[in-house]
C-alpha cells in the first residue's frame, strides 16, 4: 500500500475548503489550489473562520488551529501539485471542467500519484477514461459541512485497483473520519436517495402542499432531520444542486432526479442558497426570513 504523505486539493469552495481543513488538522501538508488569488484567500479565511468557531465550542484548542493552519499552502498553480501522493478534486460540478483538469494534472503528477473526485453525481468512469491513469482514478465523497461530517464514500470503478482503493480507505480513516465502500453508480450510496428527497421537497412547495417554514419544520420535528429540506438545500448551494439533479436525471431518466422548474430559476436568479446570501432563505437577516413570499 502507498504511503500518503501530502495531498492536493482542487478547488476551495464549499467542499475544498472542508477537505482542506480536516487533512491539514490530521497533519498533512496540504496544497489547496483555486482558480484566483481573491478565491485562494477567500479559502484560507474560510477555514481560519470554522476553526476559530471550533475554538469558541471547545472542539479545537489555538494550538490545532495553528498547526493546522500552518500545513495549508494555498496556490492558483497546478504545477505545484506536482508532490502531491493523493490529489482530491473539489471544482464545480462540470465534467468537462473536471476531465480538462484531470489531463493537466496527468501531466504534473508522477505516475504514482492518486487521482481522487469529491464529485456528488458523475460516475468515477467518466474521469477515469480522461484522466490518463485509469487504476489510480476513484471517488472520495465527503459531505458537508466536512469538519463535522463522519462519512465519506469510498467508490471504486471497474478500472480502479486494488490498492488505490485500499490506500485512499487507509487516507480516509487517517483523516478521523468513517469509510464506506460505494459501488460507481451516478449519486453513490447517500446522493441516490438524498438528491430526490429535496426534490421532492421542492415539488411539494411548487404544489403548494405547505411553506417552506412548515415543510422545514415538519422534516425536523417529525421525522428527526437535522435540517429541514430547504435549510439543506441552501446549504448544499442551489447551483449545485441543480448540476446534480440534472446529471443524475440524464443518467437514470428517472422523474424523481428531474430538477423543478422553480429550482432552475431560481439559479437563474442567482440565489444559490447561503453562499450567495439568499436562496429558500435570505442570510441578510438574522436569524434568516423566507425569501420566496409567493410562487
Ligand atoms: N469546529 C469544530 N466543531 C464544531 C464546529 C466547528 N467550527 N461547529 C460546531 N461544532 C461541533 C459542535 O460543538 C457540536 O458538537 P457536539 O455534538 O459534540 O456537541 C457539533 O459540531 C454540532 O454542532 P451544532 O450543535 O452547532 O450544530 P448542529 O447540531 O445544528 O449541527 C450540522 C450542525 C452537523 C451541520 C447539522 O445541522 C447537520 O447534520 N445538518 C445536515 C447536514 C447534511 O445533511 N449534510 C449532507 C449534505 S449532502 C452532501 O454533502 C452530499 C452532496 O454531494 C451534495
Ligand atoms: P463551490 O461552488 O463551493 O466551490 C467550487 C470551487 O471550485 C470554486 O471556489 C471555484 O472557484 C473552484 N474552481 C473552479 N474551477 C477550478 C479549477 N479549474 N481549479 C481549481 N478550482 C476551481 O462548490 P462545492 O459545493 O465545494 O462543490 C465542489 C464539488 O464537490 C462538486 O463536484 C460538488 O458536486 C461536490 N460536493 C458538493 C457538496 C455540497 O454540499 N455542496 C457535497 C459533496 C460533494
Amino acid at each position: 500500500m502507498k504511503e500518503i504523505k501530502k495531498v492536493g486539493v482542487l478547488g476551495g469552495g464549499l467542499m475544498g475548503s472542508g477537505i482542506a481543513q480536516v487533512s491539514a488538522a490530521a497533519g498533512f501538508p496540504t496544497i489547496v489550489r483555486e482558480i484566483s488569488d481573491q478565491l485562494a484567500e477567500k479559502a484560507r479565511g474560510g477555514i481560519t473562520k470554522m476553526l476559530n468557531k471550533g475554538i469558541e465550542r471547545g472542539k479545537v484548542t489555538e494550538s490545532q488551529r495553528d498547526t493546522t493552519l500552518g500545513n495549508l499552502t494555498f496556490t492558483t498553480d497546478v504545477s505545484t501539485m506536482s508532490g502531491c501522493d493523493i490529489v482530491i478534486e473539489a471544482v464545480v460540478e462540470d465534467l468537462e471542467l473536471k476531465n480538462a483538469l484531470w489531463s493537466d494534472l496527468n501531466k504534473v503528477c508522477p505516475p504514482e500519484t492518486i487521482f481522487a473526485s469529491n464529485t456528488s453525481s458523475l460516475t468515477i468512469a467518466a474521469m477515469a477514461a480522461a484522466c490518463g491513469r485509469p487504476e489510480k482514478m476513484l471517488g472520495l465523497h465527503f459531505f458537508n459541512p466536512v469538519p463535522l461530517m463522519k462519512l465519506v464514500e469510498v467508490v471504486k470503478t471497474i478500472t480502479t485497483s486494488d490498492e488505490t482503493a485500499e490506500t485512499a480507505f487507509e487516507f480516509v480513516k487517517r483523516l478521523g473520519k468513517e469509510p464506506i465502500r460505494a459501488k460507481d453508480n451516478s449519486g453513490f450510496v447517500v446522493n441516490l436517495l438524498l438528491v430526490p428527497y429535496m426534490i421532492d421537497a421542492i415539488n411539494a412547495l411548487e404544489s403548494n402542499v405547505a411553506s417552506v417554514e412548515d415543510i422545514d419544520k415538519g422534516m425536523q420535528l417529525g421525522a428527526g432531520y437535522p435540517m429541514g429540506p430547504f435549510t439543506l438545500l441552501d446549504f448544499v448551494g442551489l447551483d449545485t444542486t441543480y448540476k446534480i439533479a440534472e446529471i443524475m436525471f440524464d443518467e437514470y431518466r428517472e422523474k424523481r432526479y428531474a430538477p423543478p422548474p422553480l429550482l432552475k430559476r431560481m439559479v437563474m436568479a442567482g440565489m444559490y442558497g447561503r453562499k450567495s446570501g439568499k436562496g429558500f432563505y435570505d442570510y441578510s437577516q438574522d436569524p434568516p426570513k423566507v425569501s420566496l413570499l409567493g410562487l
